[in-house]
C-alpha cells in the first residue's frame, strides 16, 4: 500500500467530474487500498479518488472512532437513490481544504446504490454522520466542494488563507 499525496484547493482537478468504473479489477483494488492508507494517515473519515488526482468514481469511508475496531467501507460507482427531507447539520472539514470547517445541512438519511470491493451490486441505507460523509464524498466525484456554496469573497479568502480553528468534537474531516 502507498500513501498518496492529497491534492488541495485551488487544484482544478478537484472541479472535474470523475468517470464511472467499467471494469473493476486489480488496479482499482490497489487504488482502494491506497485510498484507505492515505485516509488513515491523514486522520480523515472519507476520501474520494479524485483527491489523490485519480478521476474514477471510487470513494472510501471509515467513521469508526480511534478506540473502535476499524470499519473500512469502499464504494465503486456510488449513486444516491433516495434522500430524506429531514436534515442534519455537521461541521464539515475536507482533506482537500486544510484547516477549514463549515456547517453544512444535508439530508439526514440516504440510500446509495454501488458496487462493493467484491464487484457486487449493493444498496446501502444510512443516516447521520455516515449519510453526511457519503454525500460529501459523492459531491467530490461530481467536482463539488464544501466551499462551493459560499460567496466568492469567502471562498477566495479560504483558498488564500485557510482559517485556523479550535478543535471541536462534532467536526468531521472527510
Ligand atoms: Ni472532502
Amino acid at each position: 500500500m502507498t500513501i498518496k499525496d492529497i491534492i488541495t484547493v485551488p487544484d482544478e482537478t478537484l472541479k472535474k467530474i470523475s468517470e464511472p468504473i467499467v471494469n473493476f479489477g486489480e488496479s482499482e483494488k490497489k487504488l482502494i487500498r491506497d485510498l484507505f492508507e492515505t485516509m488513515y494517515n491523514s486522520k480523515g473519515i472519507g476520501l474520494a479518488a479524485v483527491q489523490v488526482g485519480v478521476l474514477k468514481r471510487i470513494l472510501v469511508i471509515d467513521i469508526s472512532s480511534k478506540d473502535e475496531k476499524k470499519n473500512p467501507m469502499s464504494f465503486i460507482n456510488p449513486v444516491i437513490r433516495k434522500l430524506s427531507s429531514e436534515t442534519s447539520v455537521y461541521e464539515e472539514g475536507c482533506l482537500s481544504i486544510p484547516d477549514t470547517f463549515i456547517e453544512i445541512e444535508r439530508p439526514k438519511t440516504c440510500e446509495v446504490e454501488y458496487i462493493d470491493f467484491d464487484g457486487k451490486k449493493k444498496i446501502f441505507k444510512c443516516e447521520g454522520l455516515l449519510s453526511t460523509c457519503i454525500q460529501h464524498e459523492i459531491n467530490h466525484l461530481d467536482g463539488k466542494l464544501i466551499i462551493d456554496n459560499l460567496s466568492k469573497l469567502k471562498r477566495d479568502f479560504i483558498i488564500k488563507k485557510v482559517s485556523k480553528v479550535k478543535k471541536n468534537p462534532d467536526r468531521i474531516l472527510v
